[in-house]
């Protein structure tokens, strides 16, 4: 589809500039102690699309902020999503061998080295964050550190949601609860950082309220939607072209929208809010044609 390509290549032109600038962030030790940033760099350089980083830098480039000026806050959201992968991917959690089209970081390296690279991309994220470059208002950087520890944490963030994904496959519930529990893991597992990426955009543009709130509910849409994407391309996807080990969710009797309606009623959900989505962009005009089309694409895409 026209409009697909389009934005992938957008997509692909910015990942392509993101990935330049990963090791200015990266000074290695000289000690032994290099073996975990060396698996921290392994991990973040192997494949990723980049899509937080992205949402982030359009979101802001709505008020005319730059490349550089929302980078530190890009790069710190990616560092937070690879360790929260490096995470899901270990023995104890899904159990995964492929990520982004190469060996999990404890297949890489070792289970052990695995987890304290994890704790030291979120550290390390918070740290950027906290650098003058990230923001250069202290009021607006504090801002933007509380918003990410609250959305990749566990009240209600990130880590509530993997939680929920983790003991949800034990759950009895009704039928009729089902749908609100599903929609509130997705939300915080997945949503929350995507939200982040695009409000974080907001703050750093000096969005005023109306807008804030239009991005907001933007954002929460689509987060809904990539997350029900994701569990479809869990059944249908390609292995290959997705980097990642398939078919697991009905294994390891995950709650998700395509457990619960099955892959049609999914898919119409997903393009449903979309739409919607495409809809709270209004007050934006065209200026919001590439956070339109990344809309979707998220449902749209292959991987
Ligand atoms: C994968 O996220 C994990 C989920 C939250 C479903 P992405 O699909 O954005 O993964 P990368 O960063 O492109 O590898
Ligand atoms: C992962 O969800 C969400 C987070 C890492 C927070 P999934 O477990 O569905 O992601 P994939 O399918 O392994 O990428
Ligand atoms: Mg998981
Ligand atoms: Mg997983
Ligand atoms: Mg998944």
């Amino acid at each position: 589809m026209m409009t697909e390509n389009n934005i992938k290549s957008i997509l692909g032109q910015y990942a392509t500039r993101f990935n330049q600038e990963i090791d200015r962030f990266f000074p290695f030790p000289q000690g032994d102690e290099k073996r975990v940033s060396e698996a921290m760099h392994y991990s973040l350089t192997r494949g990723g699309k980049r899509l937080r980083p992205f949402l982030t830098y359009e979101t802001a480039g709505l008020f005319g902020v730059r490349f550089e000026q929302s980078l530190n806050v890009a790069m710190a959201l990616e560092m937070l999503h690879t360790y929260s992968l490096i995470h899901d991917d270990l023995p104890a959690m899904d159990d995964d061998n492929l990520r982004r089209g190469f060996p999990t970081c404890h297949k890489q390296f070792d289970e052990a080295t695995a987890i304290i690279a994890g704790d030291g991309l979120l550290t390390y994220a918070f740290e950027i964050l906290s650098q003058p470059s990230a923001a250069p208002d202290p009021d607006i950087r504090c801002r933007l550190i509380a918003m990410l520890a609250n959305a990749a944490g566990a009240f209600n963030g990130m880590v509530a949601g993997q939680m929920l994904d983790l003991i949800g496959a034990a759950y009895s519930v009704k039928d009729d609860d089902k749908e609100d529990l599903i929609r509130h893991i997705e939300e915080m597992k997945t949503g929350r950082l995507l939200r982040y990426a695009v409000e974080a955009g907001a703050v750093l543009g000096g969005a005023d309220d109306n807008q804030l709130k239009a991005l907001i509910t933007y954002s929460r849409r689509i987060g809904i939607a990539f997350q029900i994407a994701d569990d479809i391309l869990d059944v249908i996807g390609d292995e290959r072209t997705m980097g990642k080990t398939l078919r697991k969710d009905a294994t390891q009797n995950k709650l998700t929208f395509v457990s619960l309606y099955g892959l049609e009623n999914a898919r119409r959900i997903a393009v449903e809010l979309t739409a919607a989505a495409q809809e709270d962009l209004s007050v934006f005009g065209d200026r919001a044609q590439n956070l339109k089309q990344l809309a979707s694409y998220i449902v749209e895409r292959q991987y």
